[in-house]
């Protein structure tokens, strides 16, 4: 291969620039540009292409865009088909018609890997059908920030709850019947910067980097994920897309990461334009290919491209350094099948009914759904609390979530913001009309409001629910979507008309449901008392509606649980494995008191842990903890109970937290029936890293926890 050619393979680009534009705009519909194209696939031999043209499209047009994509690499010197790559992160996010599940913090909900595993492999199959092998998911990076607007692409707060669905992902998506490419995101340690905002500077020292935020890619890369995409942030100063240590030394070398390494968005021109750690693109180029990008999502021009033929030309990177990166991209294209299909997309009459995944979609969206909490009276039977709402009275619905299909979805629908209702899935219910058509339209009196509704409006409200006599009234609340640094925010505390609305209902002595829909826990505990009951949706997607009317009716019985803290203020960042320190307060309410707790979830029915004990009480770092606990349910419906183990370290020479999630799994448990579940933690899991950055298992005491169960034993 010509050094052209290799570096034609190391530059991706973005669709919009190989299509027909006029004054920089994308034509609609949209052609490829065949001047253009020729010129980026043919004489630039660019080996990737990615996103979608600004929104999404039938599985016929991504058929034409990728033929007519790979007939243009066809031409060129190497023949090598090119690498499409997208972002179908909650289902097929670009494609028309298709199926769309919960965004990651909704699946985390469920704490259901095989789910988690069957949504992936749904999406690796409709995406793979339209001729796209590559998808940039799934996010690893922790939400250990609310403030973060990305905290929904995640798994939520915990390491071990993000290791273990993470690797569900890959597992769906590249262990399936068609061969497709996932990309762990963003390595490391996005998402938890200094100001909140996306994209700005973190400080992480490399203990916690690796105690935290590592164990979800390690695990992803040892269950085979074939790419990873680079954090565009700075960690302590150093942008990580010119940070050697952690693109070399750490993932290639100490991970054994034999895959891809894709950059971002414009991150290698960043190093100029943003993080002016280089002078040009010619030394923002050299700096990132010697730190070890493989591929520059550039994506808009050929100034990597010039710039990376310049660099071995004179003599600054040597081929041999291209070459590794080369091998490596083109061992993917192998494993994808690219050079057997020329990847031509298979043919259409082949795309996949889409009801075949509408299943699992729909069951990921009802697991996830979080009873925050009950109260109040039942309309029913007067000694129960108001949810289920069952059949009686009239329902009165309004908010600005109420009646968006998508805000159930969140960013990265149909467009990137996700705001365009243009490409929502024909059909597919908002919250209102799902729950007319769960209780029948008769029982709901429907309220329209928007986002940005005025007092007047809420003025309105009360008026016709005083007019109208509703039994109960289920406000539907949240955040519109946003991507990305379009959802940065000065204030995380629910925004102030959504509050007003609670309060004036509240007046009017009606029960109030709240109904959350959106991608991170916005504070409101002011009006929390206020509402009777509180059901936390995240971003369900396109079967969300349905799901949360089957949990408010009383159909299914909710099962989802908090995968982050749920902070009470506005300023309280705390996650579950704080340190001992941080309440030193003597107040306890002003140390860890968050509005709900990790791990948070309530049923329509009650369960009782007794007996917790274990086999043994003295273990060395080789053995397994085995032990047994009873659970009891004590209510009149079956438990899909999530059982949750946390360990405590007495004392370590780094101050331990004060408990961190061990394991956990799903029991399920009949009304009357108790179940004598075993639980085996291997001592190896309670290691932490050291100030010597070694991960190990320090002897001592702990004491492992169950709900509010628990039992010592010491390591010796
Ligand atoms: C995001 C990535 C995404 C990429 C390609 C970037 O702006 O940070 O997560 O994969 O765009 O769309």
């Amino acid at each position: 291969m010509s050094l052209e050619a290799k570096v034609g393979e190391m530059t991706q680009l973005t669709l919009g620039t190989i299509l027909q534009k006029k004054n920089k705009q994308i034509i609609e519909p949209q052609h490829l540009d065949s001047t253009r194209a020729a010129d980026a696939l043919v004489n630039y031999q660019v080996g990737s292409i990615l996103n979608c043209g600004n929104h999404a499209h039938t599985p016929a047009k991504w058929n034409e865009f990728i033929t007519e994509i790979q007939e243009h690499a066809e031409r060129k010197e190497t023949q090598i088909p090119v690498l499409y790559g997208i972002d179908a992160i909650h289902g097929p996010t670009y494609t028309a018609d298709a199926v769309l599940g919960p965004q990651q913090i909704g699946l985390a909900a469920t704490w259901n890997e095989s789910l988690v595993r069957e949504n992936a492999a749904a999406t690796a199959e409709q995406v793979a059908a339209c001729g796209i092998p590559w998808n940039f998911s799934p996010v690893l990076d922790l939400g250990r920030d609310p403030r973060w607007p990305r905290f929904w692409e995640t798994f939520g707060e915990d390491p071990l709850l993000a290791s273990r669905l993470g690797v569900a992902m890959v597992e769906g998506y590249q262990n399936g019947d068609v061969k497709f490419a996932a990309t762990l995101k963003h390595f490391l340690g996005y998402g938890f910067s200094l100001s909140g905002k996306d994209r700005t500077p973190a400080w992480i020292p490399e203990r916690e980097l690796r105690e935290y935020f590592l164990p979800s890619f390690k695990a992803a890369i040892d269950a085979g994920a074939m790419a990873v995409m680079i954090n565009s942030g700075e960690i302590n100063g150093i942008p990580v897309h010119s940070n050697s240590y952690l693109l070399t030394d750490l993932l290639r070398e100490e991970l054994g990461f034999e895959g891809v390494v894709v950059s971002d968005w414009e991150d290698i021109r960043y190093l100029f334009t943003r993080h002016m750690v280089a002078e040009d693109y010619k030394e923002a180029t050299r700096i990132a290919v010697e730190a070890g990008i493989d591929m520059s999502m550039v994506p808009l021009d050929f100034g990597f491209s010039e710039a990376l033929v310049e660099l071995v030309s004179d003599g600054t990177i040597t081929e041999q350094r291209i070459d590794v990166s080369v091998r490596r991209i083109l061992k993917m294209k192998w494993d994808l099948g690219l050079f057997e299909t020329g990847g031509i997309p298979p043919a259409l009459e082949l795309y996949p009914k889409t009801s075949k995944f509408e299943k699992v979609a729909a069951q990921a969206a009802l697991e996830s759904i979080t009873l925050l909490k009950n109260e109040g009276q039942n309309l029913v039977d007067a000694n129960q609390p108001i949810l289920p709402i069952g059949s009686t009275g009239k329902v009165f619905v309004t908010g600005p979530t109420a009646h968006s299909l998508n805000a159930l979805n969140g960013g990265w629908t149909g467009t990137w913001q996700g705001t365009d209702t243009l490409y929502n899935t024909p059909n597919r219910p908002h919250l209102t009309r799902a729950l007319e058509e769960q209780f029948g339209s008769n029982q709901i009196i429907d309220f329209q409001l928007d986002q940005d509704f005025t007092a007047d409006d809420v003025q309105m409200v009360a008026r016709e629910i005083q007019a109208t006599r509703p039994s109960c009234v289920i406000l539907a609340l949240g955040e519109m979507p946003y991507t990305e640094f379009m959802g940065n925010d000065e204030d995380l505390s629910l925004f102030k008309n959504q509050k007003e609305l609670v309060r004036a209902v509240h007046k009017l002595e009606v029960p109030i449901i709240g109904v959350f829909i959106e991608g991170r826990p916005r504070t409101f505990s002011d009006i929390e008392p206020l509402m009777d009951a509180i059901v936390m949706a995240y971003l369900p997607g396109d079967y969300g509606g349905e799901a949360i009317a089957k949990v408010l009716d009383g159909s299914y019985n909710p099962s989802g649980r908090l995968p982050f803290t749920w902070p009470r203020h506005p300023s309280s960042h705390m996650t579950y494995d704080y340190k001992h320190a941080e309440i030193a307060a003597s107040d306890p309410s002003e140390g860890f008191n968050p509005q709900y707790s990790f791990g948070h979830g309530l049923s329509y029915t009650t369960i009782e842990y007794s007996n917790f004990s274990l086999l043994d009480s003295i273990f060395s770092v080789g053995d397994t903890i085995r032990g047994a606990i009873d659970i009891t349910n004590l209510g009149g419906r079956t438990a899909n109970e999530l059982v949750l183990v946390f360990s405590q370290d007495r004392v370590a020479s780094i101050t331990p937290s004060v408990q961190r999630l061990r394991g956990f799994e799903r029991v399920f448990v009949r009304p009357g029936e108790t179940v004598r579940h075993k639980i085996k933690i291997p001592v190896s899991t309670l290691s932490f890293v050291h100030m010597d950055l070694d991960d190990r298992v320090e002897s001592g005491a702990f004491t492992l926890t169950i709900a509010d169960e628990s039992a010592g034993l010491r390591i010796q």
